[in-house]
């Protein structure tokens, strides 16, 4: 195993790999997992990662190539800081490796020379939050944890709670009362102890972690516990490779952003290939939040590091968060890539579903929020339509029906005849 500490992203003060921690006890900052980077790239060599042939790869417009090896993140183990993560013949062992679609009719529509949407959607829990609740509950296991518990504006919690069951871990979830019910009942039919909470994201957040201390319980809480971010950063892995694992990445990323974590493991999964020599340029990586929840870009906007809470309110609630918890990890992650931060009203984002599901992708609110960011990107001009686009799009939208319904207008209802089917086509 690769594990050999953890860094503070504020002081930088570094702690060793016994124990599991969560915040720097210095100043509150979050940590950061420090890996073996040169053993990792002679591990990934061993493994066929990044040495296959150069074919033609998606940076060249292509179709990428299909998965070699084990076809889910775990392919990249010798680049995360669990041993043998467990789990085999169960869904546990699919997450990630998740389709690049080149969508020519939304590419064409905008006027682009290169367009990709990496769907996220195809997890086995429907969301990219099984990348980091697999490598979290990888490591509790590790650590022989009893119970694993987190905070969830819904997808984290799903996620939590279908791979704590692949893996036979107990798994209690706090999320919010508003939470869409379709995700409040894929915790349950996964058999994980859920409590809805009479309050916002952040405030069932604190719940979390205060009952995680006081009953010894592993937290799980996205941006408080280290490997979230390690399981997130995965998918970086995946888009380099599908880039023809080269030196330099021209890309421009758009990522959909709530507590910050997404984009920071992105942030981290580039730096890791650059530690271990495998990258020189990464791409560029641009946030997007809502107008409603926008700590993180307001911050960016007032050129600051400074990243004040503010009172969240947006349809699109995976990203409805008021003190991202990976705030400063997430504006550097755009700030350092010469990327930026954006945001979109629920509108647009509304607007965004109905577009992206137009071209055969459904996406839940906050993953169409990338969309319509990358909308606004273009008419600001921050990126080109030479510039090379992925969008991320994090989550299904059977996530969040009542969303969908409201992005669409409702389906008439007709007695069963011909003459009535006549009569509406007619309309
Ligand atoms: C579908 C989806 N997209 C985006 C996000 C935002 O991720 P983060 O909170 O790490 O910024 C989430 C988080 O719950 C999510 O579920
Ligand atoms: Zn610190």
């Amino acid at each position: 195993m690769n594990f050999e500490g953890y860094r503070c992203s504020l002081c930088g003060a570094e702690f060793g790999p016994e124990g599991q921690r969560y915040l720097c006890p210095r100043d509150g900052g979050c940590l950061e997992v420090v890996l073996d980077l040169r053993r990792a790239r002679r591990e990934l060599a061993e493994l066929g990662v990044a040495v296959r042939p150069r074919a033609p790869t998606a940076r060249d417009g292509a179709e990428p190539a299909p998965w070699g090896g084990e076809p889910s993140h775990w392919r990249y183990l010798p680049l995360l800081p669990v041993g043998d993560p467990g789990g085999r013949g169960t869904p546990f062992r699919a997450v990630g490796a998740t389709p690049l679609y080149s969508l020519p009719p939304l590419r064409a529509r905008l006027g682009l020379r290169q367009l990709w949407l990496k769907d996220e959607g195809r997890n086995p829990t429907a969301s990219l939050k099984d990348r980091a609740s697999s490598l979290v509950l990888a490591r509790a296991r590790e650590a022989g944890a009893s119970v694993v518990v987190t905070s969830s504006t819904g997808n984290a919690g799903a996620a939590l709670a279908g791979m704590a069951a692949c893996l036979g871990i107990p798994a209690v979830i706090l999320a919010p009362r508003t939470a869409p019910p379709a995700k409040v009942a894929q915790m349950l039919v996964y058999g994980a102890r859920v409590v809805l909470v009479d309050g916002s994201y952040d405030q069932a957040t604190e719940l979390a972690r205060r009952a995680a201390e006081e009953l010894g319980w592993f937290c799980r809480n996205t941006g408080y516990n280290p490997f979230s971010a390690e399981g997130k950063k995965t998918a970086a892995f995946e888009i380099w490779e599908a880039w023809g694992a080269g030196r330099r990445m021209r890309l421009s990323i758009f990522v959909p952003v709530g507590d910050g974590n997404i984009i920071a493991g992105l942030h981290k999964g580039f730096r890791d290939l650059q530690d271990a020599g495998l990258l020189d340029t990464g791409p560029r990586l641009f946030g997007v939040q809502a107008e409603g929840s926008a700590a993180i870009a307001s911050a960016f906007a007032a050129g600051t590091e400074a990243v004040l809470a503010v009172k969240a309110r947006t349809l699109a609630d995976s990203i409805c968060v008021d003190l991202p918890a990976d705030g400063l990890r997430a504006l550097r992650a755009a700030t350092r890539t010469g990327g930026a931060f954006l945001t979109v009203p629920d509108e647009k984002i509304l607007e965004a579903i109905a577009e992206l599901g137009a071209a055969g992708v459904f996406a839940e609110p906050a993953a169409a929020a990338a969309w319509a960011g990358l909308r606004r990107a273009l008419a600001q001009g921050l990126v080109s339509s030479e510039d090379p686009i992925l969008v991320l799009s994090t989550g299904s939208g059977l996530k969040d029906v009542g969303a969908a319904q409201r992005a669409t207008a409702s389906a008439p209802v007709i007695e069963p005849d011909l003459e009535a089917l006549k009569k509406l086509l007619t309309r």
